[in-house]
């Protein structure tokens, strides 16, 4: 009989990019804060592993990024002014979104190496088992959220669980790309390879890697050691392959629908697309892009 998968309980959000796609706001505010509607990109990452049953998020930060930390807790002047002026509403939402004590975890990357250094950087606080990834640049929004789908499955099969998306063939040069083992139509995809982006005309596939992972620890003694790949950095896609060779993989196309938020026009869509599904705010946000068109 094969054990049960072991119980996910971690994820790490790699925040220490620096937002060279939407500066200048980014230049004192780290880009995982810019706001989507009314809240940062980082509440709807947060809510999306917490759903997923997530007790300890642990941050790759790096420089200029302390407000991060700030934001998951207390603002005691504020509070109590929301708190006089009887905004009790704000206030619960505010209260709901702060960490538990103990549940968050900060840690440093220090130089920018790339995404499998920045995984690697959360070695000693995940421990000796399996954890999230989740890119903080994009937002799925979905039902149930991306990372509990990947999570349902993770449950039933173990192993490493990888989120995956079509793209246009125009665009695989700029993701990692997975390589089907057989069939790839269903929800669920038996893998034999993949890369990180591929150069034009040579992708495995049009199914990119969407930033959620589910992986097991045995991946950081591989990424200790991994060369320097795509645009010269450490890719979290190339220790993934070399895990491949020990462990399997299953990637999980699940439903939603995905804003990349590190990105003008992507932010603006996000922003755009979650205003229109809001009971409160969905008829007002029509009026105003009909006005403007
Ligand atoms: C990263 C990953 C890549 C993935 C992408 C998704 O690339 O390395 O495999 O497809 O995120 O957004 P980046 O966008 O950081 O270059």
């Amino acid at each position: 009989m094969t054990a049960a998968p072991r119980r996910l309980r971690k994820a790490v959000l790699p925040v220490a990019g620096l937002g060279t796609r939407v500066l200048p706001g980014t230049k004192t505010t780290p880009k995982e804060l810019l706001n989507v509607v009314d809240r940062p990109i980082l509440s709807y990452i947060v809510e999306e592993a917490r759903e997923a049953g997530i007790e300890h998020i642990v941050f790759v930060t790096g420089r200029a990024k302390q407000a991060i930390e700030d934001y998951f807790d207390h603002q005691i002047e504020l509070e109590a002014q929301l708190e006089a002026k009887g905004k009790t509403d704000i206030l619960q939402m505010m209260n709901a979104e702060l960490a538990e004590a103990g549940e968050m975890s900060f840690t440093r990357q220090m130089q920018p190496k790339g995404l499998g250094h920045a995984v690697w950087c959360a070695r000693d606080i995940v421990g000796h088992e399996p954890f999230a990834v989740i890119l903080p640049d994009v937002i799925v929004d979905s039902q149930p959220g991306a990372l509990k789908q990947l999570a349902d499955v993770y449950a039933e099969v173990g192993g490493n669980v990888i989120g995956v998306e079509q793209v246009p063939e125009t665009e695989t040069h700029k993701y990692g790309i997975i390589d089907p083992d057989g069939d790839a139509s269903g929800a669920r995809i038996r893998m034999k390879g993949m890369v990180e982006k591929p150069p034009r005309g040579e992708a495995p596939s049009t199914l990119s890697i969407s930033g959620r992972y589910i992986l097991q620890p045995e991946i950081f003694e591989i990424l200790a050691t991994q060369e320097r790949g795509a645009g010269g950095e450490i890719q979290l896609t190339d220790g993934m392959a070399r895990l491949m060779r020990d462990q399997t993989f299953t990637a999980v196309k699940y439903d939603g629908v995905t804003h990349d938020c590190g990105d003008k026009i992507g932010l603006l869509r996000a922003n755009v697309a979650l205003a229109l599904k809001r009971p409160d705010l969905g008829d007002a946000a029509r009026a105003a892009i009909r006005d403007l068109l």
